[in-house]
């Protein structure tokens, strides 16, 4: 069974990808909806909360965990490793190896926070974009409103066009979507980015990863999900949204 846990239903992004890829394989997934977002906790809240999710994602028998969040993998993937030496664990980094390659222009790279201040992110500027011009911004709020389920009309429109707006004339050829909340607002932001901007997803690449580690791939394409909280349709509504048909499979709260 392949264990992932976000947040919220962002990862549920990532959960569809792989669904994709490995239809035979369970999946369980944990959304943390009565902590989320976590872009805007501490280290120390995101590395527990992350150990606690984890643990249980072990317990119920995962042999293989995403970490199907930018913010927890940032802060948590290397000691995640640590405490379950032995078990592939599979993480998100904002992909802007892949962005400066394509050698577009400037790179904006759209994120929480926390991953924006985290030494991964300058790890990766200073590795692969020495000479690309990167911007980070921050968009709490287009993770709020995929939390609430609204992922088109004129409220996500704006949120999106105060992000995009201000990035249009400053040359960007590539906006890095480094927050798994942000693909389902994908349609949007490709709307509002000037022609020839590419966006840049983090789904493909985790979801090619954990294809090529994962040693059992039988199962019975089953996928449980968890959400720590709030009943109000989001989970089944975004999922959806992301091609998982969640109809006959199995949602608990708690
Ligand atoms: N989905 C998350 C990420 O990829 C975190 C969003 C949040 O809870 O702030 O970073």
């Amino acid at each position: 069974m392949i264990g992932l846990f976000d947040s919220g239903v962002g990862g549920l992004s990532i959960a569809a990808e792989i669904r994709s890829r490995l239809p035979d394989a369970d999946l369980l997934y944990i959304a943390d909806r009565a902590r989320a977002p976590w872009g805007v906790r501490s280290d120390t809240e995101i590395l527990n909360m992350s150990i606690e999710l984890a643990d249980r994602l072990v317990a119920e028998g995962s042999s293989l965990v995403v970490v199907a969040c930018h913010t927890g993998s940032v802060v948590a993937l290397e000691a995640l490793r640590k405490r379950h030496p032995g078990l592939p664990f599979v993480g998100l980094d904002p992909a802007i190896k892949p962005a400066a390659a394509m050698n577009n222009g400037t790179v904006a790279v759209l994120a929480t926070h926390t991953t924006l201040r985290s030494r991964s992110y300058q790890t990766l500027i200073a590795d692969h974009a020495v000479d690309t011009e990167v911007v980070g911004v921050a968009c709490p709020r287009w993770v709020e409103l995929v939390e609430d389920g609204i992922t088109d009309g004129p409220d996500a429109e704006d949120a999106v066009a105060e992000v995009i707006d201000p990035l249009l004339d400053r040359g960007i050829g590539a906006y890095v979507l480094a927050c798994t909340h942000f693909p389902f607002l994908q349609d949007l932001i490709r709307e509002r980015i000037t022609p020839g901007g590419v966006l840049v997803s983090p789904t493909d690449g985790v979801a090619r990863q954990v294809d090529r580690l994962i040693e059992d791939r039988s199962g019975s394409g089953r996928t449980r999900i968890i959400s720590t909280g709030r009943e109000d349709g989001v989970v089944e509504r975004v999922a959806g949204l992301g091609g998982l048909d969640l109809r006959g499979q199995d949602l608990t709260f708690g």
